[in-house]
């Protein structure tokens, strides 16, 4: 059966398909003889809806969040909210497959451009040593694979297959712009660290059905994962410049700017300051265009919670 996908549900509309579940509790009903009711969030790679298995709860086992589940439902609406209301959930039966596509999004550039576009970016680099670092390092099989697979977030801003590097390259094409306008920088320490940046975000995050933290994701975080690669990297190549591999590391440690987003230390170079603005500048105007593009066509204003403010939509032509 097609798969019906979060997007395209309608108030009313029978529901029969495939979901990921994204997040799922057991809550108790008030009266506690009735037991518990499951509420659960479940998403494909076109949205989110939220449901309620109001009975039969108690039947649900071996269900967690990052499956992908069979659900019969009904589409309800409410307060202006869509919402599935479920009368079955059930585990994909054994030998089902489903098409991994149908659940997570997808960087909307494609793969083909991510990896063309990634190629022309290493073919920038004329620093003998971190030229020999780079190309051993992304011709590994695993590693160049990972990186044009892996999201750049959960949540928040490139959030989708793909995120991690479409974000590193546009942080390599702003730091680039910046090396240009300050001559003090050295192009190439930044343009290394701009690939690199976010390498630790390749082991932060497990993406199959659902983007979520890995446990070492959520122990370390992605800097001290991808200084942790780095050193590895670099302890394979003997000669490497042990300034370099300092000023790499200070790079990827620093890179949130501030100890309360994250980094064990602040800026303290020219090319890490220049790194944490071209970051800071990929995450933040990502935050404008992705609320901007999921506002329905009449909507003006759009509210961001991560950047807490209101975004305004007026300008664009389609609605004006
Ligand atoms: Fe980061
Ligand atoms: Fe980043």
């Amino acid at each position: 059966m097609a798969k019906q996908m979060v997007a395209d549900l309608q108030p009313g509309q029978q529901v029969d398909s495939c979901f990921a579940v994204i997040q799922m509790q057991f809550q108790p009903y008030k009266d506690p003889a009735k037991g518990h009711f499951l509420s659960v969030l479940l998403g494909d790679s076109t949205g989110e809806i939220s449901g309620k298995l109001w009975h039969g709860a108690s039947l649900i086992q071996g269900i967690a969040s990052g499956d992908v589940v069979k659900v019969t439902a009904k589409v309800e609406e409410y307060r202006g909210t869509k919402q599935l209301n479920i009368s079955q959930l059930a585990a994909l039966p054994d030998g089902e497959l489903v098409d991994l596509a149908d659940f997570l999004p997808t960087c909307s550039k494609g793969r083909k451009a991510l990896e063309q576009e990634l190629k022309e970016a290493l073919g920038r680099f004329t620093d003998p040593a971190l030229k020999s670092l780079l190309t051993t390092w992304f011709s590994r099989p695993d590693f160049w694979n990972e990186y044009l697979l892996a999201p750049g977030a959960k949540r928040v801003h490139h959030a989708y297959l793909g995120g991690l590097a479409e974000h590193s390259l546009e942080v390599f094409q702003l730091s680039s712009t910046m090396a240009k306008l300050f001559p003090a920088v050295n192009e190439q320490l930044v343009l290394a660290g701009a690939l690199i940046h976010d390498v630790g975000k390749m082991q932060e995050y497990q993406y199959k059905y659902t983007i979520d933290l890995t446990d070492q994701g959520k122990l370390l975080g992605h800097i001290v994962l991808g200084y942790q690669m780095l050193q590895r990297e670099i302890a394979c190549h003997g000669d490497f410049p042990e300034e370099y591999a300092e000023h790499l590391g200070h790079m990827i440690l620093s890179h949130h700017g501030e100890m309360q987003y994250g980094s064990p230390v602040e800026p303290q170079t020219i090319e890490a300051a220049v790194l944490h603005q071209a970051d800071l500048a990929s995450s933040q105007i990502k935050q404008y265009a992705q609320t901007i593009e999921s506002g329905a066509e009449t909507e003006r204003w759009l509210y961001n919670k991560t950047l807490g403010r209101n975004l305004y939509r007026g300008f664009l032509k389609e609605i004006s």
